[in-house]
């Protein structure tokens, strides 16, 4: 599936079509250059899915937590870009998140990318030269 994203103001209307397609799926894996709106795309679908809370990406902790106001349930935000070792990412317990059955929005993926899992749903999110963004998985 492939998402236009025109304008910021248009990104409601994306996260909404996102969230339609999900299906059974928990694990999301985003793919995309630095800037190229993983953040923003993630802060939009958790927004989409009745989180209230600030959303920013995770700086001082690789994981930030935040529940649905609307459903309840957990949503995990992982940024995995300052991590320095793979051992970081067993201490943190990544398995009790992957397999909680919780969704899981992961930015930069390729620097855990063996212990995604398998079912883990790639998403890319590219920018173009005029700003818009292009959201596949
Ligand atoms: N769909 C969009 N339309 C217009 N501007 C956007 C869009 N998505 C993101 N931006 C802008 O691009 C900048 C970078 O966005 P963001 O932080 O989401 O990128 P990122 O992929 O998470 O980057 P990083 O790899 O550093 O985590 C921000 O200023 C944001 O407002
Ligand atoms: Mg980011």
């Amino acid at each position: 599936m492939e998402l236009r994203i025109d304008n910021i103001d248009s990104i409601r209307e994306a996260a909404r079509q996102f969230v339609a397609a999900t299906g059974e799926n928990t694990v999301f894996a985003f793919y995309g250059k630095m800037g190229a709106g993983k953040t923003t795309f993630i802060k939009a679908v958790c927004e989409e899915l009745g989180v209230e809370d600030v959303i920013t990406s995770p700086t001082f902790a690789i994981v930030n937590e935040y529940r649905s106001d609307t459903t309840g349930e957990l949503i995990y935000h992982f940024d995995f870009y300052r991590i320095k070792k793979i051992e970081e990412v067993y201490d943190m317990g990544y398995e009790d998140y992957f397999y909680s059955g919780a969704l899981c929005f992961i930015e930069w993926p390729e620097l855990i990318e063996e212990l995604l899992p398998e079912e883990a749903v790639k998403v890319t999110i590219e920018e173009n030269a005029d700003g818009s963004r292009i959201v596949r998985f």
